[in-house]
Order: C-alpha cells, then structure tokens, then sequence
C-alpha cells in the first residue's frame, strides 16, 4: 500500500519549530530569602536580586524564541508573610512592570497575568492590566505573571464558572470536558507548560498549574533565585532535550 501523507504525524512534518525547545517554561523563583540570608543581608534585598534574574532570563527566553514562559511572583499563600515583606513584594512588582514595560514592548514581549485580581491593591491591579493592554499586540514571548495564583484557588473558580453555566441550563453536567474546564483557568488559550523549573533544590510544585502540569518535566536546580543566570538556564534547558515525553504513550524506544 502507498502511503500518503495523511500516515505522517504532524509533529514529523513540523520543520518550522525547534523540536527541542519547550514551548513554555514555568518557573517557580524560590530562595530569595535563603540567598539574603547566608549573606548576612535582610530577605528583601534576595527579592531585590530576584528580579535582576527575572530581567535576564525574561531576555534569554525571548532570544531563544521560547513562546511562553510563566513567572510564579507571588502565591495566593505568601498573604501570611509579614506585612512588610508581602508589602515589600507589591511594590517591587509594580516597580519592574513601570521601570521594564517599555523595553519588554520594544522586545515584542506580551504580558499576561494569571491569578486571582479581587483582593489586590486597586493601583496594583489596574497597572497590571495596563501592561496587559499596553502589550496585547505583541506578538514575541508571552511573559505570564503568575500574581496572588494559586492552582487549587484557580480550580475553584473555574468550578464556579462552569456550574454557573450548568444553573443557567446552558450546559448538562454530562457534557462538561476537559477542554471546558481549561477555557475557564486563567490560563485558558495557553499551551501546557513543557518544563517546569523550580530553583534552590526544593522539589515541590506548591499549588503551582496543578491542572497545566499533567505532562510536564520538572527541573530542579540547587541554587537559590539571585544566583539562576544565563548558564542554569541553558542547563535546566539542554537537560530536557534530553527527555523523553511519552503522554502515557510508549515512547520512541518501543517499535510496534
Ligand atoms: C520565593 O523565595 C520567592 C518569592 C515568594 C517571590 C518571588 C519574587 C521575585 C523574584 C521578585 C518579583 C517578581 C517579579 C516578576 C518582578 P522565598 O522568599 O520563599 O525564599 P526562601 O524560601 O529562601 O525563604
């Protein structure tokens, strides 16, 4: 039998992409306080270094052509930190969306943020949304700004969106799929997330895309999140050309 084109799968046929590089990257920036700590310095100036890396690899990932690449900034959890530090942390958000929007926009970069918006500062909120609107033509990396997220808190939502839906009589609990629970997380729209980076060696996902992270692999790097540069970056990315993704399939080593 000749076989046709319809017999290639279409990843095969994708010359465009480069097949080893994820299409989104989902980091989780921990040991902001630990770095700080071990220099004898105050937790805040580690979040003040912190954002130094967000700006680098924020670079980085839109030269390597990555699509998306999400940011956990702020955890619907890290309310029960002290005042100072969670006040801190508002300011030094709204401090690098005002000083960098201008150069991510000239860099093509679009920004979105997922999370929660209701308990957030009003000026905080509408300078978020500003970005938002001030980039939505940007066709380069989609910079996601995970901000008072939490998985189980986005999950929640969603359940209320859709059973709002099935009140209203506009949908029958047995039709509800998959892909109408994804059209509600604030992710709605985005790929899954290929590689999820966590740094400072812990190896945990902390109510991070529970939902989104079904598939993905996990990296974990030793050093804290000042100290993740250019190099960590190209690792943790080289690491996972090196795996081998199967989405409960048999992978490429058995042949039929
Ligand atoms: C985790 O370190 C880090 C955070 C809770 C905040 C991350 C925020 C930034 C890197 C700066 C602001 C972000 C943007 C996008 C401008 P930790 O405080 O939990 O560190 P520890 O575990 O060592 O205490």
């Amino acid at each position: 039998m000749t076989a046709t084109v319809d017999d290639v799968p279409d990843e095969q046929l994708d010359v465009s992409a480069d097949r080893g590089m994820p299409q989104h990257v989902a980091i989780i920036m921990d040991g902001n306080g630990r770095w700080a700590a071990s220099r004898g310095m105050p937790r805040t100036e580690g979040h003040r270094n912190g954002v130094k890396t967000v700006r680098d690899i924020v670079r980085q990932a839109g030269e390597l052509g990555i699509g998306y690449l999400t940011l956990f900034a702020f955890s619907s959890e890290n309310w029960s930190r002290p005042p100072s530090e969670v006040k801190f942390l508002m300011g030094l958000l709204r401090a690098y969306v005002r000083s960098d929007l201008k150069e991510l926009k000239k860099n093509n970069v679009r920004i979105r943020v997922i999370g929660s918006r209701e308990d957030l500062d009003p000026g905080v909120r509408r300078l978020l949304e500003d970005a938002e609107h001030a980039t939505a033509e940007c066709s380069g990396l989609e910079l996601v700004l995970a901000f008072n997220y939490g998985a189980r808190d986005e999950l929640t939502r969603a359940v209320r969106k859709l059973s709002a839906q099935v009140a209203s009589g506009g949908k029958q609990p047995d039709a509800i799929t998959g892909e109408d629970i994804e059209a509600c997380l604030d992710t709605a729209g985005m790929p899954d997330p290929d590689l999820i980076i966590r740094t400072s060696g812990e190896q945990r996902l902390s109510n991070f895309l529970l939902w989104q992270a079904a598939y993905a692999e996990f990296y974990f790097a030793p050093m804290h999140w000042p100290d993740f540069d250019r190099n960590a970056f190209d690792q943790a990315l080289s690491c996972y050309k090196n795996r081998e993704r199967r989405f409960g399939g048999l992978g490429t080593a058995v042949s039929t």
